[in-house]
């Protein structure tokens, strides 16, 4: 049997299948009002920077702590050269929600891996101004159909035990849960427990 990678591709990184396409289109697509989602791509530092500071109390007990960098326009270019480039090395998807030209939330599958796996883990985050209005749900049903398109065979994706809304949107999708991982994430300065979630995208 052939190998869908080929010899030329052993550590399995390259992208004959269009993997990264799944992030390329170029318009928004709508969501829930005037919130859009579609790809990261250059140049959208300065409106992540601005968002990231804007929410900075928003997402404090749920993200890793971030140096002030983070939070600077500059610091929001590097992210998103970061991020295009395992965009191309075919180990990230990175898209970002849009209200205007505000942004407005962020969904990312990182840590892709092809082979037998061919799966990538999900994380998300919607503007403090944004939440309770089924975002996030409709963003991730946006994300999950386009890593089945692109082939992906699974997702997984890990909250706070205590994070009900989010594992509210998981099921929402699809998702199942798989188990507890102990202090799995150093988040707001700490190692915590996580809820482990899976959603297995040919069902
Ligand atoms: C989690 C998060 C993405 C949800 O975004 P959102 O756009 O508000 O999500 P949705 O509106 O699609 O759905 C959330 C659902 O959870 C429910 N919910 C909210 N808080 C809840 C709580 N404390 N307990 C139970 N359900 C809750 C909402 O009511 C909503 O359900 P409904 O539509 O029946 O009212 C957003 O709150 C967020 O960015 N939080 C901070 C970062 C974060 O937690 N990221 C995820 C890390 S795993």
């Amino acid at each position: 049997m052939s190998d869908p990678a080929g010899p030329a591709d052993p550590a399995g990184l390259a992208d004959p299948a269009g993997l990264a396409g799944a992030a390329r289109t170029a318009d928004p697509a709508r969501l829930v009002g005037t919130v859009g989602i579609r790809p990261l791509r250059a140049g959208d530092g300065p409106a992540l920077a601005r968002a990231y500071a804007r929410n900075r109390d928003h997402l404090a007990p749920w993200e890793p702590l971030r140096p002030e960098g983070w939070f600077t326009e500059q610091g929001q270019e590097h992210n998103v050269t970061r991020r295009l480039v395992e965009q191309r090395q075919g180990v990230t998807l990175p898209w970002v929600l849009v209200d205007g030209d505000r942004v407005v939330g962020t969904m990312t599958v990182s840590g892709i891996v092809r082979g037998p796996c061919l799966s990538g883990n999900l994380g998300y985050w919607v503007d403090g101004a944004c939440t309770g209005r089924g975002v996030a749900t409709a963003a991730v049903a946006h994300v999950v159909a386009a890593c089945a398109r692109e082939g992906l065979h699974r997702l997984q994706a890990g909250t706070l035990l205590h994070n009900a809304a989010s594992q509210t949107v998981l099921r929402r999708n699809g998702f199942e849960r798989i188990g507890v991982a102990r202090r799995y994430l150093r988040i707001a300065g700490t190692w915590q427990d996580h809820v482990l979630l899976e959603r297995l995208l040919e069902d």
